[in-house]
Protein backbone atom coordinates (compact mmCIF):
# COMPACT_ATOMS: atom_id res chain seq x y z
CA UNK A 1 0.00 0.00 0.00
CA UNK A 2 1.34 3.57 -1.02
CA UNK A 3 1.35 5.69 1.91
CA UNK A 4 -0.67 9.75 1.79
CA UNK A 5 0.29 12.23 3.55
CA UNK A 6 -2.49 13.29 6.02
CA UNK A 7 -4.91 15.93 4.24
CA UNK A 8 -4.47 19.68 5.31
CA UNK A 9 -7.39 21.06 3.32
CA UNK A 10 -11.38 20.32 3.29
CA UNK A 11 -12.57 21.39 0.34
CA UNK A 12 -16.75 21.21 0.51
CA UNK A 13 -18.47 21.27 -2.83
CA UNK A 14 -20.94 19.43 -4.57
CA UNK A 15 -20.12 16.39 -6.52
CA UNK A 16 -20.27 18.96 -10.22
CA UNK A 17 -18.00 21.96 -9.70
CA UNK A 18 -15.70 23.01 -12.90
CA UNK A 19 -14.48 25.71 -10.69
CA UNK A 20 -13.11 23.88 -7.75
CA UNK A 21 -11.54 21.04 -10.02
CA UNK A 22 -9.23 23.71 -11.48
CA UNK A 23 -7.62 24.29 -8.01
CA UNK A 24 -7.55 20.84 -6.89
CA UNK A 25 -5.78 20.26 -9.94
CA UNK A 26 -3.34 22.75 -8.99
CA UNK A 27 -3.11 21.44 -5.11
CA UNK A 28 -2.58 17.89 -6.61
CA UNK A 29 0.06 19.10 -8.96
CA UNK A 30 2.03 21.03 -5.59
CA UNK A 31 1.84 17.73 -3.89
CA UNK A 32 -0.78 19.64 -1.31
CA UNK A 33 -3.13 16.78 0.48
CA UNK A 34 -6.71 17.50 0.48
CA UNK A 35 -10.26 15.82 0.97
CA UNK A 36 -12.74 17.04 -1.04
CA UNK A 37 -16.35 15.96 0.28
CA UNK A 38 -20.11 17.74 0.34
CA UNK A 39 -22.32 18.88 2.88
CA UNK A 40 -24.74 16.44 1.27
CA UNK A 41 -22.21 13.50 2.09
CA UNK A 42 -23.22 14.15 5.73
CA UNK A 43 -24.01 11.57 7.38
CA UNK A 44 -24.56 8.44 4.93
CA UNK A 45 -20.83 8.65 2.41
CA UNK A 46 -19.31 11.02 5.49
CA UNK A 47 -18.70 9.90 8.95
CA UNK A 48 -17.23 12.72 11.78
CA UNK A 49 -16.14 11.54 15.58
CA UNK A 50 -14.68 14.17 17.77
CA UNK A 51 -13.50 13.83 21.40
CA UNK A 52 -12.94 17.43 23.08
CA UNK A 53 -9.10 17.63 24.54
CA UNK A 54 -8.89 19.11 27.87
CA UNK A 55 -7.24 22.20 26.46
CA UNK A 56 -9.82 23.16 24.33
CA UNK A 57 -9.47 21.27 20.63
CA UNK A 58 -11.18 18.62 18.94
CA UNK A 59 -9.68 15.62 17.75
CA UNK A 60 -10.84 12.93 15.69
CA UNK A 61 -12.20 12.83 11.70
CA UNK A 62 -13.99 13.70 9.05
CA UNK A 63 -14.10 9.86 7.53
CA UNK A 64 -15.04 9.55 3.53
CA UNK A 65 -15.18 6.58 1.31
CA UNK A 66 -11.44 7.35 0.08
CA UNK A 67 -9.99 9.38 2.35
CA UNK A 68 -9.69 10.54 6.08
CA UNK A 69 -9.16 13.85 7.59
CA UNK A 70 -7.62 14.14 11.20
CA UNK A 71 -9.22 17.32 12.42
CA UNK A 72 -5.40 18.31 13.84
CA UNK A 73 -3.94 18.18 10.92
CA UNK A 74 -6.89 20.70 9.14
CA UNK A 75 -5.25 24.24 7.82
CA UNK A 76 -7.84 25.44 5.78
CA UNK A 77 -11.34 25.02 4.50
CA UNK A 78 -12.40 26.25 1.34
CA UNK A 79 -16.32 26.29 1.09
CA UNK A 80 -17.41 26.42 -2.43
CA UNK A 81 -20.62 25.13 -3.32
CA UNK A 82 -21.97 22.52 -0.92
CA UNK A 83 -25.29 21.36 -1.34
CA UNK A 84 -27.48 20.51 2.30
CA UNK A 85 -26.81 17.33 4.38
CA UNK A 86 -28.53 14.05 2.99
CA UNK A 87 -30.68 11.99 5.27
CA UNK A 88 -32.15 8.93 4.69
CA UNK A 89 -35.70 9.16 2.65
CA UNK A 90 -37.27 7.13 5.37
CA UNK A 91 -37.14 10.11 7.87
CA UNK A 92 -40.02 12.05 8.83
CA UNK A 93 -40.00 15.81 8.23
CA UNK A 94 -39.41 16.68 12.10
CA UNK A 95 -36.69 13.92 12.01
CA UNK A 96 -35.40 15.33 9.40
CA UNK A 97 -35.65 18.83 10.85
CA UNK A 98 -33.76 17.78 13.77
CA UNK A 99 -31.38 15.60 11.99
CA UNK A 100 -30.27 19.02 10.01
CA UNK A 101 -29.96 20.93 13.18
CA UNK A 102 -28.03 18.65 15.16
CA UNK A 103 -25.65 18.08 11.91
CA UNK A 104 -25.27 21.70 11.25
CA UNK A 105 -24.15 22.82 14.90
CA UNK A 106 -21.84 20.06 15.23
CA UNK A 107 -20.03 20.03 12.00
CA UNK A 108 -20.02 23.79 11.59
CA UNK A 109 -18.87 23.95 15.31
CA UNK A 110 -16.68 21.04 14.88
CA UNK A 111 -14.79 22.42 12.25
CA UNK A 112 -15.44 25.99 12.52
CA UNK A 113 -13.89 25.97 16.43
CA UNK A 114 -10.27 25.96 15.68
CA UNK A 115 -8.35 29.15 15.23
CA UNK A 116 -5.70 27.01 13.40
CA UNK A 117 -8.02 26.95 10.25
CA UNK A 118 -8.24 29.45 7.54
CA UNK A 119 -12.08 29.74 6.39
CA UNK A 120 -12.54 31.08 2.45
CA UNK A 121 -14.90 31.69 3.18
CA UNK A 122 -16.66 31.31 6.74
CA UNK A 123 -20.19 30.30 5.55
CA UNK A 124 -21.49 32.51 8.49
CA UNK A 125 -19.22 35.50 6.62
CA UNK A 126 -21.04 34.41 2.97
CA UNK A 127 -24.60 34.82 4.81
CA UNK A 128 -24.22 37.85 6.45
CA UNK A 129 -23.12 39.65 3.06
CA UNK A 130 -26.42 40.78 1.67
CA UNK A 131 -26.83 43.93 -0.28
CA UNK A 132 -27.93 45.99 2.17
CA UNK A 133 -24.53 45.13 4.27
CA UNK A 134 -21.93 45.31 1.71
CA UNK A 135 -23.49 48.74 0.29
CA UNK A 136 -23.11 50.40 3.76
CA UNK A 137 -19.65 48.72 4.62
CA UNK A 138 -18.41 49.68 1.16
CA UNK A 139 -19.57 53.27 1.65
CA UNK A 140 -17.34 53.24 4.71
CA UNK A 141 -15.04 52.29 3.61
CA UNK A 142 -14.91 55.44 1.52
CA UNK A 143 -16.02 53.57 -1.59
CA UNK A 144 -18.71 55.50 -4.33
CA UNK A 145 -21.82 53.93 -4.02
CA UNK A 146 -24.75 54.42 -5.98
CA UNK A 147 -27.93 56.19 -4.20
CA UNK A 148 -29.73 53.30 -2.71
CA UNK A 149 -33.44 53.20 -1.33
CA UNK A 150 -34.79 49.83 0.30
CA UNK A 151 -38.76 50.07 0.72
CA UNK A 152 -42.04 48.43 0.71
CA UNK A 153 -43.56 51.96 0.88
CA UNK A 154 -44.39 52.61 -3.12
CA UNK A 155 -45.07 56.20 -1.85
CA UNK A 156 -41.28 57.11 -1.42
CA UNK A 157 -39.69 55.52 -4.54
CA UNK A 158 -40.89 58.89 -6.31
CA UNK A 159 -39.66 60.93 -4.49
CA UNK A 160 -36.10 59.35 -4.84
CA UNK A 161 -36.19 58.81 -8.36
CA UNK A 162 -36.83 62.51 -9.10
CA UNK A 163 -34.07 62.97 -7.23
CA UNK A 164 -31.89 60.49 -9.17
CA UNK A 165 -32.63 62.26 -12.38
CA UNK A 166 -35.53 60.11 -12.56
CA UNK A 167 -33.60 57.44 -14.15
CA UNK A 168 -33.41 54.35 -11.43
CA UNK A 169 -32.93 51.01 -11.48
CA UNK A 170 -34.61 47.89 -9.84
CA UNK A 171 -32.29 44.36 -8.95
CA UNK A 172 -32.82 41.22 -6.58
CA UNK A 173 -31.53 41.35 -2.94
CA UNK A 174 -30.44 38.05 -3.93
CA UNK A 175 -29.67 35.30 -6.39
CA UNK A 176 -30.95 36.43 -10.10
CA UNK A 177 -32.36 32.47 -10.64
CA UNK A 178 -36.33 31.88 -9.39
CA UNK A 179 -37.93 29.10 -10.46
CA UNK A 180 -41.36 27.30 -8.84
CA UNK A 181 -45.03 26.93 -9.85
CA UNK A 182 -44.27 25.99 -13.95
CA UNK A 183 -42.24 29.82 -13.92
CA UNK A 184 -38.07 30.09 -13.86
CA UNK A 185 -36.02 32.44 -15.09
CA UNK A 186 -33.64 35.35 -14.14
CA UNK A 187 -34.03 38.79 -12.29
CA UNK A 188 -31.65 41.38 -14.35
CA UNK A 189 -30.84 44.96 -13.36
CA UNK A 190 -33.66 46.53 -14.92
CA UNK A 191 -34.85 50.22 -15.40
CA UNK A 192 -38.03 51.57 -13.16
CA UNK A 193 -40.20 53.83 -15.52
CA UNK A 194 -42.14 56.37 -13.73
CA UNK A 195 -45.43 54.57 -14.48
CA UNK A 196 -44.33 51.79 -12.11
CA UNK A 197 -43.12 54.42 -8.87
CA UNK A 198 -46.18 53.93 -7.39
CA UNK A 199 -46.78 50.59 -8.26
CA UNK A 200 -48.84 49.10 -5.27
CA UNK A 201 -47.29 45.70 -5.42
CA UNK A 202 -44.26 47.46 -4.02
CA UNK A 203 -45.75 47.25 -0.88
CA UNK A 204 -46.00 43.55 -0.96
CA UNK A 205 -42.18 42.55 -0.01
CA UNK A 206 -38.64 45.08 -0.03
CA UNK A 207 -37.42 46.69 -3.33
CA UNK A 208 -33.91 47.41 -3.65
CA UNK A 209 -34.21 50.91 -6.12
CA UNK A 210 -30.87 52.35 -7.18
CA UNK A 211 -29.49 55.62 -9.11
CA UNK A 212 -28.78 54.56 -12.75
CA UNK A 213 -25.41 55.03 -13.75
CA UNK A 214 -26.85 56.41 -17.14
CA UNK A 215 -22.78 57.21 -18.69
CA UNK A 216 -21.67 53.84 -17.82
CA UNK A 217 -18.53 53.65 -19.83
CA UNK A 218 -17.20 50.03 -18.81
CA UNK A 219 -17.28 47.86 -16.12
CA UNK A 220 -15.01 46.14 -13.74
CA UNK A 221 -15.31 42.61 -12.46
CA UNK A 222 -12.57 41.89 -9.89
CA UNK A 223 -11.64 39.18 -8.37
CA UNK A 224 -10.50 39.38 -4.42
CA UNK A 225 -7.83 36.69 -3.23
CA UNK A 226 -6.15 37.07 0.22
CA UNK A 227 -5.19 40.96 -0.85
CA UNK A 228 -4.26 40.22 -4.04
CA UNK A 229 -6.89 41.88 -6.60
CA UNK A 230 -7.06 40.72 -10.36
CA UNK A 231 -9.55 43.48 -12.17
CA UNK A 232 -10.73 42.64 -15.52
CA UNK A 233 -12.93 45.46 -17.60
CA UNK A 234 -15.90 44.18 -19.38
CA UNK A 235 -17.43 45.97 -22.08
CA UNK A 236 -20.84 44.66 -23.43
CA UNK A 237 -22.11 46.04 -27.16
CA UNK A 238 -24.37 48.17 -27.80
CA UNK A 239 -28.13 46.61 -26.40
CA UNK A 240 -29.24 44.83 -23.44
CA UNK A 241 -26.11 43.90 -22.09
CA UNK A 242 -25.27 47.60 -21.63
CA UNK A 243 -27.36 47.73 -18.63
CA UNK A 244 -26.40 44.64 -16.97
CA UNK A 245 -23.69 42.97 -18.93
CA UNK A 246 -25.06 39.27 -18.10
CA UNK A 247 -27.65 39.51 -20.47
CA UNK A 248 -25.42 39.33 -23.07
CA UNK A 249 -22.79 37.08 -22.13
CA UNK A 250 -21.82 35.47 -25.12
CA UNK A 251 -20.60 39.03 -26.70
CA UNK A 252 -18.52 40.53 -23.66
CA UNK A 253 -14.76 42.28 -24.62
CA UNK A 254 -12.67 41.79 -21.68
CA UNK A 255 -9.27 43.38 -20.98
CA UNK A 256 -6.96 43.11 -18.08
CA UNK A 257 -6.22 46.34 -15.97
CA UNK A 258 -5.31 48.02 -13.00
CA UNK A 259 -7.57 49.88 -10.15
CA UNK A 260 -6.87 53.20 -8.87
CA UNK A 261 -5.11 53.37 -5.42
CA UNK A 262 -7.72 54.32 -3.71
CA UNK A 263 -10.57 52.07 -4.56
CA UNK A 264 -7.58 49.26 -4.20
CA UNK A 265 -7.44 50.37 -0.55
CA UNK A 266 -11.24 50.64 -0.21
CA UNK A 267 -11.73 47.25 -1.76
CA UNK A 268 -9.20 46.12 1.20
CA UNK A 269 -11.14 47.98 4.28
CA UNK A 270 -14.64 46.71 2.91
CA UNK A 271 -13.51 42.69 2.79
CA UNK A 272 -11.76 43.32 5.96
CA UNK A 273 -14.56 44.59 7.45
CA UNK A 274 -16.85 41.99 5.51
CA UNK A 275 -14.83 38.87 7.06
CA UNK A 276 -14.27 37.98 3.43
CA UNK A 277 -10.51 36.37 1.99
CA UNK A 278 -12.26 35.41 -1.12
CA UNK A 279 -14.47 37.92 -3.32
CA UNK A 280 -15.59 38.76 -6.49
CA UNK A 281 -16.69 42.38 -6.89
CA UNK A 282 -18.52 44.65 -9.57
CA UNK A 283 -17.82 47.99 -10.07
CA UNK A 284 -19.42 50.67 -12.85
CA UNK A 285 -16.89 53.40 -13.90
CA UNK A 286 -18.80 56.26 -15.75
CA UNK A 287 -17.46 58.79 -18.29
CA UNK A 288 -15.83 61.01 -15.44
CA UNK A 289 -13.75 58.00 -14.26
CA UNK A 290 -15.87 57.70 -11.00
CA UNK A 291 -15.77 54.29 -9.63
CA UNK A 292 -19.02 52.95 -8.29
CA UNK A 293 -19.01 49.84 -6.35
CA UNK A 294 -22.44 48.05 -7.05
CA UNK A 295 -22.32 44.73 -5.75
CA UNK A 296 -19.56 42.13 -3.48
CA UNK A 297 -20.20 38.08 -4.11
CA UNK A 298 -18.82 36.43 -1.57
CA UNK A 299 -18.88 33.12 -3.42
CA UNK A 300 -18.76 34.51 -6.98
CA UNK A 301 -18.10 32.71 -10.51
CA UNK A 302 -14.47 33.86 -11.96
CA UNK A 303 -13.68 30.72 -14.11
CA UNK A 304 -15.40 31.86 -17.66
CA UNK A 305 -12.77 34.92 -17.69
CA UNK A 306 -9.80 33.64 -19.63
CA UNK A 307 -7.34 37.01 -18.65
CA UNK A 308 -7.49 36.23 -14.91
CA UNK A 309 -8.33 32.36 -14.72
CA UNK A 310 -5.01 30.86 -14.13
CA UNK A 311 -3.50 34.13 -11.59
CA UNK A 312 -6.80 32.97 -9.59
CA UNK A 313 -6.13 29.74 -9.79
CA UNK A 314 -2.58 30.09 -8.14
CA UNK A 315 -3.67 32.55 -5.69
CA UNK A 316 -6.59 30.49 -4.44
CA UNK A 317 -3.86 27.34 -4.69
CA UNK A 318 -1.68 29.37 -2.47
CA UNK A 319 -3.83 30.86 0.06
CA UNK A 320 -5.04 26.98 0.91
CA UNK A 321 -1.50 25.60 0.96
CA UNK A 322 -0.87 28.44 3.06
CA UNK A 323 -3.80 27.98 5.42
CA UNK A 324 -3.84 29.96 8.88
CA UNK A 325 -2.21 33.64 8.44
N1 LIG B 1 -26.99 51.47 -10.49
C1 LIG B 1 -26.77 50.84 -11.65
N2 LIG B 1 -26.77 51.51 -12.82
C2 LIG B 1 -26.53 50.88 -13.99
N3 LIG B 1 -26.28 49.56 -14.08
C3 LIG B 1 -26.25 48.83 -12.95
C4 LIG B 1 -26.49 49.44 -11.67
N4 LIG B 1 -26.40 48.49 -10.73
C5 LIG B 1 -26.12 47.34 -11.36
N5 LIG B 1 -26.01 47.52 -12.70
C6 LIG B 1 -25.71 46.46 -13.69
O1 LIG B 1 -26.39 45.27 -13.30
C7 LIG B 1 -25.44 44.24 -13.01
C8 LIG B 1 -25.94 43.43 -11.82
O2 LIG B 1 -26.08 44.26 -10.69
P1 LIG B 1 -25.34 43.93 -9.33
O3 LIG B 1 -25.38 45.16 -8.49
O4 LIG B 1 -24.00 43.34 -9.61
O5 LIG B 1 -26.31 42.88 -8.65
P2 LIG B 1 -26.46 41.28 -8.77
O6 LIG B 1 -25.25 40.76 -9.50
O7 LIG B 1 -26.53 40.82 -7.37
O8 LIG B 1 -27.75 41.08 -9.51
C9 LIG B 1 -24.13 44.96 -12.76
O9 LIG B 1 -23.03 44.14 -13.01
C10 LIG B 1 -24.25 46.10 -13.75
O10 LIG B 1 -23.98 45.62 -15.07
MG1 LIG C 1 -23.25 41.33 -9.56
Amino acid sequence: MTWTPEPRVLVLTRARDETADYVLRELNRRGVPFMRTDVADFPLRTALSAELRPEGSWRGALTGASRALALEGLRAVWWRKPTPFGFPSSMSGPERAFAESQARRAVGGILGSSPEVLWVNRPEAIADCTKPRQLSAAAAAGLTVPETLITNRPGDVAEFAERCGGRVVTKSLGSIRYSGEGKNGRLYTSQVPPHRWNDPRISLTAHLFQREITDKAYEIRVAAVDGRLFPVVIRAPEGPGRLDWRRDIDNLNYTSTTLPTAVEEGIHTLLHSLGLVFATLDIIVDTQNVHYLVDVNANGQWGWIDQTHEPIIHALADLLEKGTR
